[in-house]
């Protein structure tokens, strides 16, 4: 069987330059690599509370953002997570393989309930792992491309095949987190020490943002005492981050970028960047728009579900009939 990849997007909020550089940019080139599957992972943006006809929205523009950063629909799967019912089979099976310490030990939970009162923490956003890990075994996925946020949740995806294997036999597939060398941690313009997320508007840049605005995020982006383009996380981590930013568009390492910029004042460095970003999203955003009004989506979407169902589906029932559930078809 060829490798399975792997990999989901939740449509909260507006996608950034973060979720851009971190995934979304390099998936097609998985498809030389085995049998691809992304999705919209619908179900998981229900953790927090949203408007439905956003939720709609924004899953829409995944669809189409999936599309314009070169996904092939006849040579990958494109899918809503919400489509493919064996989802929330499999994460009914497998919340009693997952434990409530790890799950608050999930720095995620701990980030996003931290600021919310603890009797209104859904129950959804605690179990969040669970369904992401079932997401993932589903499919029998080998590589999960994502950034390093998401890392956590994939080795305790790990954990919990192990120890369902060490129970069962040998069920499900190991998965491996996959993270790009430069670019799988961008970081805020307004507070380079905090992660760009999806619900920051000065400090991050949306990928529907029009040229003019993401120009002007680049250019009042913070920076460093002193005065050299040089890679410091600890000391510069403002050029550090524009550094990276630079180097992961152009698929060039940090040491190339430095050179680059070797006597560059901030202003020009800054300058630089601007360019390169505005000339990445003014074609990825004309193909997002083209594929938004021809309606191409649909018809991937479509596709995609039904062949991510007949996948969920074996490796449901294989899992159905390890764990002792009677089947009588
Ligand atoms: P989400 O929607 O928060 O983010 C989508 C992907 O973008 C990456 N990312 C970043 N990469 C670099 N720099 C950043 N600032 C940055 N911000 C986000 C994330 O790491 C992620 O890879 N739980 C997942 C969705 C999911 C999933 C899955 C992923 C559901 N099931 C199964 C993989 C496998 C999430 O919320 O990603």
């Amino acid at each position: 069987m060829a490798e399975r990849i792997l990999t989901g997007i939740k449509p909260t909020g507006q996608l950034t330059l973060g979720n851009y550089i971190g995934v979304l940019k390099n998936l097609h080139k998985e498809t030389s690599r085995g049998d691809c599957f992304y999705f919209i992972a619908d179900l998981h943006a229900l953790t927090l509370p949203i408007d439905p006809e956003v939720l709609r929205q924004n899953s829409i523009d995944l669809a189409c953002f999936y599309l314009a950063a070169g996904l092939d629909p006849d040579k990958v799967t494109l899918f809503l997570q919400s489509e493919v019912s064996a989802h929330a089979e499999m994460n009914a099976i497998m919340q009693n393989y997952l434990y409530m310490g790890e799950l608050s030990r999930m720095t995620q939970f701990k980030d996003k309930s931290a600021k919310m009162n603890e009797s209104a923490i859904g129950l959804g956003l605690f179990a969040y792992p669970v369904l992401m890990a079932s997401d993932i075994i589903l499919y029998d996925a080998s590589i999960v491309p994502v950034g390093e946020d998401q890392k956590q949740h994939v080795e305790l995806c790990r954990d919990l095949v192990n120890r369902f294997n060490n129970r069962y036999g040998d069920i499900l597939t190991m998965p491996k987190p996959e993270m790009r060398k430069v670019g799988a941690r961008i970081m805020s313009l307004s507070d380079p020490t905090k992660k760009m997320s999806k619900s920051d508007p000065k400090g991050d840049i949306f990928l529907k943002d029009d040229l003019a605005t993401i120009r002007k995020k680049i250019m009042s982006a913070v920076t460093d005492s002193g005065s050299e383009v040089k890679y410091d996380v600890e000391n510069k981590p403002g050029i550090s981050n524009l550094l990276t930013i630079y180097a992961s568009l152009k698929d060039i390492s940090i040491e190339e970028a430095e050179k680059q910029f070797e006597g560059y004042r901030y202003g020009d460095f800054k300058k630089a960047v601007a360019d390169l970003v505005c000339e990445e999203m003014e074609a990825f955003q004309k193909k997002y728009r083209e594929i938004l009004e021809s309606k191409a989506y649909i018809e991937a979407l479509r596709k995609g579900a039904r062949r991510a169902n007949e996948v969920a589906q074996k490796t449901l029932k294989r899992v159905k009939n390890a764990v002792g559930l009677l089947t009588v078809e």
